[in-house]
């Protein structure tokens, strides 16, 4: 059998949590567009339909929205835990180790029933904005407020990382979206990971740490970072072209664009285009909005390369006041969502996922004693 490099074009699940048609450019929850999701739905809606297959009725919704709002305090032995790490530590690094952490806390860490997993879901998908944002706190020297319960997860996530400062509707809203968004992709790099470990049949938070440290890398997840980074280092609209130019002479990669799936607009990049310029309108800062859309024609003409969803999410997270180290754990944030319903699909119907390498090493070499060699 032929190698297939990066495992491009081989299914290797069935799913039906997500279809992503590259092809067409549609990308699909649970039999819903994203873009009828983006527009009218919310991401605690989102989270439901992506665990347990349909669009909740009123009193499922306020169910899961109550239990994620109880579920936000991070164990006080974790918090002081992470008081002691070292301040340099990366934001995601640390997403990593205290999801990770929080296992020995969960009454329902190694506990393999339906429920308990659903449980776990849930409880990771409250804790994880509540880290984030208290690292940022911790490392900054600001104060760490509780979680207020009435808060959905974007208004909590901003409540907490300002220290208590109720957030404005706008971000809240623009942050909702983003969320919903970036909450599942099928087999992604840390979607396929979360599975792997899943078909071991290991517990829910070893499947969920495995996944925080795929997303973390800068070809999946840790791009939005790097698109940050390229902007500021660029500087100015009148300074993109030649800048983006050399990169492509340079053979460099640009970050935010390509897909493997996609052959066509990434259709999530559409609406935080959209998200982008308006937010930039609002605050009377066009600039990064501009730019980025100067790189996007530029990417197209030059080498025919679309952007991806970790493009304008970039200046999205910038005009919010985030800062560039948190983007990528905001795309945990949402990406929690989709993982933990996969690792309860995987679970369902398992078998252990277990390839086969094509050997190009040595053969038949004789063992010679090491005073020998
Ligand atoms: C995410 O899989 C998912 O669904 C991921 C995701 C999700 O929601 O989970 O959508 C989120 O991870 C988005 C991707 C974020 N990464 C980046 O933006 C990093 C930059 N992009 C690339 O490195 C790249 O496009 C990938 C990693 C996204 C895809 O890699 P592939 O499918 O292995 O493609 P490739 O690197 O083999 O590229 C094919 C060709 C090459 O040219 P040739 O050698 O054939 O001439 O396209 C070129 C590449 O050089 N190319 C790029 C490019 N992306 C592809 N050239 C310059 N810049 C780029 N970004």
């Amino acid at each position: 059998m032929p190698v297939i490099s990066g495992l491009e074009d081989v299914i290797a699940a069935e799913s039906s949590i997500c279809k992503v048609d590259g092809e067409k450019g549609r990308l699909i929850y649970r039999g819903y567009d994203i873009d009828d999701l983006a527009e009218h739905s919310t991401y605690e809606e989102v989270v439901y339909l992506l665990w347990f297959g349909q669009l909740p009725v009123r009193n499922e919704l306020d169910r899961l929205y109550k239990e994620l709002g109880a579920s936000r305090k991070l164990p006080q032995p974790v918090i002081n835990a992470m008081k002691n790490f070292p301040k340099e530590a990366v934001p995601m690094e640390v997403l990593r180790t205290v999801a990770s952490m929080l296992s020995m806390y969960d009454a329902d860490a190694n506990e393999k029933s339906e429920e308990a997993n659903v449980r776990k879901a849930t409880r990771l998908t409250a804790q994880i904005p509540t880290i984030v944002a208290y690292w940022d706190c911790i490392r900054n020297d600001r104060k760490l407020v509780e979680p207020k319960p009435e808060h959905n997860t974007a208004a909590s996530f901003l409540h907490l990382l300002h220290s208590g400062k109720e957030p404005d509707e706008v971000a809240v809203k623009s942050l909702d979206v983003a969320l919903i968004l970036h909450a599942e992709h099928e087999l992604n790099a840390s979607t396929f990971a979360a599975r792997v470990a899943a078909g071991t049949e290991t517990d829910m938070h070893s499947a969920v740490t495995a996944a925080i440290g795929t997303l973390k890398g800068p070809l999946h997840g840790g791009a939005n970072q790097e698109v940050i980074k390229m902007l500021i280092e660029i500087g100015e609209l009148d300074k993109v072209e030649s800048y983006i130019k050399k990169m492509f002479q340079d053979h460099k990669k640009l970050m935010g664009f390509g897909h493997r799936v996609y052959k066509v607009q990434d259709p999530r990049a559409a609406h935080l285009r959209k998200m982008s310029k308006a937010l930039g309108e609002g605050a009377g800062e066009t600039k990064w909005y501009e730019m980025s859309n100067k790189i996007e024609q530029l990417a197209k003409q030059e080498k025919g390369l679309n952007c991806n969803v970790d493009f304008y999410s970039a200046s999205v997270y910038y005009m919010l006041g985030i800062e560039r180290d948190l983007f990528t754990p905001i795309f945990a944030i949402s990406r929690i969502s989709g993982w933990c319903a996969h690792i309860m699909e995987q679970y369902k119907n398992n078998r252990l996922i277990r390839p086969e390498s094509e050997y190009i090493g040595k053969m038949d070499l004789k063992y010679v004693p090491i005073d020998k060699r």
